[in-house]
């Protein structure tokens, strides 16, 4: 069995399914659309070409609705290959698109070349999260539409259901908004990038930049409906804004001297609370942003925002005191309620970083866990009643090299953090891997570091990330298979490494080449390949 995510039970049964040229599928209105999905993928791969039918009696794969009206199967599907039938039984859309999954999967090629095959086996399967996600950042280094779409992809055979899409940070503005024209003139383009390479940390001078066209993001969300996945959009307030800055300086608390910054790490420079026209301005460009995106979710990040600036500012100090605030976090959350109110009145719901969020945050607000440090005041905000989605930077975060975040480590990441009150589990609304891109310029080394670590996630979010071993086995199919395809998956991934040659990585690609992971890897395989020839 080589099912990822690993199916909640699964009974192998003798015998074989095979599926033919002119084989039938069958399927109730609710489930139509989940099953031409799967006659037409199982058709784009030319080996067997099969299609609809309107009788079940004439059908070899059946998408049937359970007989009892109850959703006793939520989001999940059963699946039973015996007989020389598929019969697949899910209560909704969401449950049949899964079933497909899994049936992608497992019916495989073999020596007849027009068949494809099967063990026959019974599953129950449902997932454990309703959230299953993965956050990319678009704003460091820019991915287009093509690398997301294939995101998407890879996202979908494994079960994942949200992609966040972090569009806006210091170092460059991604998508096009039409009110503020220097938004895309001057915020999405900046004039050079920290680069570690060849033993140096340095910035180049090569200008960088481009930005998502509105048509282009509704391409990517409509195509991401189609596999069954939300796209979240983050516009970050009111730190992680100097491109904003850059463009329209009356929001800082300068006023003046802000360029897209070139740099990595956290700026000072945050919009200007005590400016009564950064609120309209913050709305103004999320106005835009949520027309292309039909999720009832927006991220306004809410991170790494120091409060140098309104410490010093007279305007910020001004509205602290006309609000009687006791600090400036509770500024921040001052502006971010703002924001909520207004995207409430759109029927949207505000996701924030967990460094974001304080009690004077609107209740609403979920709270995106990632500081491992701060997982205490995460937990109490969530036995408060606030929901949560889990992405702790130890375990989650796919931009860190493997010799820091081993796949074991993520993999075996217990989403439902210690000290959540019973009552209060449901408020965890599941788990988002992360990929920044500071280091990240190109997708060789964007598939590297998410591969194998998308499906371990996608393990950890159905909730059956409980045999590491076992992992390791099933994934060799999707890793021949993304290999195959040219793409640079890490096969070292699944390789104990001891501390210290860990240590070594680590100091390496912090000092000397970002890239050194997959450098090394790189060369290896080729030299492997070289002494086979
Ligand atoms: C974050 O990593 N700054 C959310
Ligand atoms: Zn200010």
């Amino acid at each position: 069995m080589n099912i990822i995510p690993k199916p909640l039970r699964y009974t192998a049964l003798t015998g074989k399914f095979v599926l033919r040229n002119d084989s039938l599928v069958y399927a109730d209105s609710a489930l139509q659309g989940c099953a031409q999905y799967f006659v037409n993928n199982i058709n784009s791969s030319n080996i067997v070409h099969i299609d609809m039918c309107t009788e079940l009696t004439n059908a070899d794969v059946h998408f049937c609705l359970p007989e009892s009206k109850d959703n006793a199967l939520g989001d999940g599907y059963e699946t039973n290959m015996a007989g020389d039938k598929i019969n697949v039984v899910a209560s909704n859309d969401i449950g049949g698109f899964a079933a497909v999954q899994t049936l992608l999967q497992v019916l495989q090629p073999c020596d007849q070349p027009d068949i494809l095959q099967s063990d026959n086996c019974h599953i129950a399967d449902s997932p454990k999260y309703k959230w299953r996600a993965l956050h990319l950042d678009v704003a460091r280094h820019f991915f287009d539409v093509n690398t997301v779409k294939t995101i998407l992809n890879a996202m979908a055979e494994v079960k994942l259901n949200v992609l966040h899409l972090h569009l806006s940070d210091d170092q460059g503005f991604r998508v096009e908004i039409d009110k503020y024209p220097n938004i895309n003139k001057v915020a999405s383009y900046r004039q050079g990038t920290e680069i570690v390479k060849d033993g140096q940390r340095y910035v180049d001078d090569k200008p960088y930049g481009g930005y998502f066209t509105k048509a282009q993001l509704k391409d990517i969300v409509s195509y991401a409906r189609k596999l069954r996945i939300e796209v979240i959009p983050e516009i970050d307030i009111p730190g992680h804004c100097v491109a904003l800055l850059a463009a329209y300086p009356e929001y800082g608390c300068r006023g003046e001297g802000y360029e897209v910054r070139k740099k990595w790490g956290i700026s000072k420079d945050i919009l200007c609370a005590g400016n009564d026209n950064t609120l309209q301005f913050v709305c103004d460009i999320l106005d835009e942003v949520t027309e292309l995106f039909d999720s009832p979710y927006v991220h306004l990040g809410g991170d790494e925002a120091p409060k140098d600036r309104w410490c010093n500012c007279k305007r910020c100090q001004a509205k602290l005191s006309e609000l009687r605030l006791n600090d400036y976090n509770a500024l921040q959350s001052w502006l971010v309620n703002g924001v909520v109110e207004h995207l409430k009145t759109k029927g949207k719901k505000v996701i924030c970083w967990n460094d974001g969020v304080n009690s004077s945050l609107d209740r609403s607000v979920v709270v995106q866990h990632w500081k491992p440090a701060t997982i205490g005041s995460t937990v109490k905000a969530i036995n408060s009643g606030r929901q949560a989605i889990m992405s702790s930077a130890l375990n989650v975060y796919f931009d860190y090299p493997y010799a820091a975040t081993p796949l074991y480590r993520t993999y075996r990441y217990k989403v439902m953090p210690r000290g959540v009150k019973k009552d209060n589990r449901n408020n965890i609304l599941g788990v988002e891997g992360a990929v920044w891109t500071e280091y990240i310029a190109d997708n060789n080394k964007l598939f590297f570091n998410l591969l194998p670590r998308l499906w371990a996630l996608a393990e950890c979010a159905w909730g059956t990330n409980d045999s590491y071993h076992d992992f390791k086995s099933r994934s060799k199919q999707l890793c021949s298979k993304y290999i195959d395809k040219g793409f640079v998956c890490n096969t070292r991934a699944y390789k104990h490494q001891n501390v210290f040659s860990r240590l070594i990585t680590m100091r390496k690609c912090w000092k000397k080449d970002s890239y050194e992971e997959l450098n090394t890897y790189l060369s290896d395989t080729i030299n492997n390949n070289k002494e086979r020839e």
